[in-house]
Parts: structure tokens; sequence; C-alpha cells
């Protein structure tokens, strides 16, 4: 008989992934790893390589599609990372636990709450943290540079690592200093100046993201709060926000080889928003998203991705590169 080994942090056997996903489809982890701490997340990432298993880490799972075989190997979610500090104003960032007994977990009010105007406008938050939380968190505290973010899911590892964003800002732009643990199992620092991020790429490699500093400007609550609303609005009139999917398929084209159409745009005009597979569809609202209307498996899914890159090729010359990983 062979025994399971004992892992450093909470673990899930053959984990589901489909519902640990925007677009609902794809089949099991071997293993499901649920880390409550960077520290642990690195205990029991060494312990997972020491072990053999192939590595996968999921953050909110908004940009990934788990195909319908999942995963042989160990997915590590970062859902319990979820953590907000203040950084200690001597220390700087101090990335432990320990940091919330002097800074206070930004359980909002304790963060907004001291009202010191001389406190530089930062966070260390860790990878774990929803995108969603962090820019209400930054409204609530008037601090101003996440409002193009609103309404980006998934979480600030996986936004780090492909620099999400859309037309008005990039995460990359609150960076200032990224917490990272390397393939070789070593853990560095790395300020933004170091760093080459791009449109829809952290360009960090192979190496994941515990944590990070960010940087914002000091504003006021009414102002981020309206300027939020307002992305929001507009987004929810563009986009099918409330229905299963992973964001934006493709990136979007140079704008020199595609006159500027971006991806939805091209899809539309090569009438790629009237091909479905299953109950994988492309949007009506927007031809750069496929939704899961019910039930759909991986593969309808990533077979209408290759129906719509092929029918894009075919009619214009331009080659969509996909924006979503899949697994
Ligand atoms: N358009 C169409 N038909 C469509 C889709 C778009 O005509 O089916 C037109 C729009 O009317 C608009 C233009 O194409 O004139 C651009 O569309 P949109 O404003 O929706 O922006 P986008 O370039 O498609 C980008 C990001 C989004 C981000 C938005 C808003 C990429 C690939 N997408 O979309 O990011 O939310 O800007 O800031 O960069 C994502 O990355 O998952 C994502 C959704």
């Amino acid at each position: 008989m062979t025994t399971e080994p004992t892992w450093p942090c909470a673990a899930i056997r053959d984990a589901d992934l489909a519902p640990r996903t925007t677009m609902r489809v794809g089949g099991r982890a071997r293993w499901l790893f649920e880390p409550a701490h960077p520290d642990e997340f690195v205990e029991a990432w060494r312990a997972a390589r020491e072990e053999g298993l192939e590595v996968r880490v999921l953050g909110g799972g908004a940009n990934v599609l788990v195909s319908d075989d999942g995963f042989d190997g160990a997915v590590f979610s970062t859902a319990r990372m979820a953590r907000i500090f203040r950084p200690h104003r001597e220390e700087g960032a101090d990335w432990s636990a320990g940091a919330e007994e002097r800074v206070g977990e930004a359980s909002l009010g304790r963060v907004g709450a001291t009202g010191d105007e001389s406190e530089p406008c930062e966070l260390v938050v860790w990878a774990g943290k929803g995108l969603l939380a962090l820019v209400r968190a930054t409204r609530e505290l008037g601090w101003s540079g996440l409002e193009p973010l609103a309404g980006v899911p998934g979480h600030l590892g996986g936004g780090i690592a492909m620099n999400a964003g859309g037309r008005y800002g990039e995460l990359w732009d609150v960076v200032r200093r990224v917490r990272l643990l390397l393939p070789d199992g070593e853990i560095v620092e790395r300020e933004r100046a170091e760093c080459n991020p791009s449109y829809r790429n952290g360009n960090l490699g192979d190496a994941i993201v515990l944590g990070a500093v960010l940087g914002f400007e000091r504003s006021t609550r009414h102002t981020v709060e309206e300027r939020v609303r307002e992305l929001l609005r507009e987004k929810s009139a563009a986009q099918p926000l409330t229905e299963h999917s992973s964001g934006c398929i493709f990136k979007n084209p140079d704008p020199e080889l595609s006159d500027g159409r971006s991806a939805g745009k091209l899809i539309e005009d090569v009438g790629g928003k009237q091909l479905s597979r299953g109950a994988a569809v492309v949007s009506p609202k927007h031809g750069n998203f496929i939704v899961n209307t019910g039930g759909a498996r991986a593969l309808d899914v990533i077979g209408l991705i290759e129906d719509l890159r092929r029918l894009v090729r075919d009619r214009t010359g331009i080659e969509l590169e996909t924006e979503v990983r899949i697994w």
C-alpha cells in the first residue's frame, strides 16, 4: 500500500478545478494546495517539488482554461493568502503575518483610520488578494491608481504575472516592488525599475508572485468612487461581466497590423460572433469573450478558440495570440 505524503499546508486530493475558474470548465488536479501564508506556500512548493510533482499556481481562476483531463500534479491555490497591510514605517515592507500586529490588517476601517497625510500611500499585499476587493480597499482609503482595474476578476499574483488591466491603465502602474519565488526555490524581491512589464505580460518568466508593495496617489474617496463607478458602467455595457467566461480570450493585435481594430472588433467584422461549440458561445456583447452558457466542456472552448483564430487569420492575415492560459 502506498502512503500519501503529509503536506505542510491544507491539501485536497483529486480536487475539482472547474468551480475554481471563472469559465467553470475543466477536470481535476491530483493535489490542490491551499497555503494560508506565503511562507507556507514556499514550504509546500518545495515539498511538492521534492515529491516530483509538476506545479501550477491558480489565483482567481480568471484567466485560465483547464483542460477536461485536468492536471496531474500540484495546483497551488492562493485563495487563502489574501492579506493586506500597511508597510511598517521604519522597516518598510514586512511580508509576514507578524506585520499585522504592528500595522493593522486592512479591515478597512483601521487601515483608513490614521488620517496621517505624511504617511506614504502604500500597501503590502499578498498574492491571493482578490483584485475586486483590492479596488474596494483603495477606494475606501481615497487612494488613486487602481481605478482602471475596476471589474477585473482574479487575484493580485496572477494579475501581476500577466499585467492585468484595460485601456485606461494596468496593474503594474501601481507596483513598486514584487516578492517572487524563483524556479530554483530562491525568494527574491525586485523593484519596479528592475522589471520589464509590457502589454498583458509581467515578464516574470517562471517566477511565482508571493506578494507586492503597491503605491498610490492620495485622492479622495469620492473622486475614486466616481471613477470606479464610471468605468464599471462602461465595462458592463460592453462586456458579459455576469456570465461565466475567462475575460478576453485574445490579446489585442498590434494596431499597425489591424488598423487599430481590437481583437473583439476583428472577430465581429469577420462574423465570429455567430460561432459556438456546444455550450461554449462567442458573446454577442463582445467578440473577444467566450461564455459558458451551462455545461460547456474545455474541449468546446478550446475548439472555439481555434475556430476564431482560423477565421480571423483566413479573412485578415492576422494571427491572434491567446491571452488566456490553457492548462
Ligand atoms: N468592439 C466591437 N465589437 C466587439 C467588441 C469590441 O466593435 O464585439 C469595439 C468596441 O466598440 C471598441 C473597440 O472594439 O470600440 C475596443 O473594445 P473594448 O473597449 O471592449 O476594448 P478591448 O480592447 O476589447 C480591452 C481589454 C479588456 C479591458 C477593456 C477595457 C484586451 C485584450 N482587452 O478590451 O481586458 O477590459 O480594454 O479597458 O486588452 C481582459 O484582458 O480580459 C479584458 C477583458
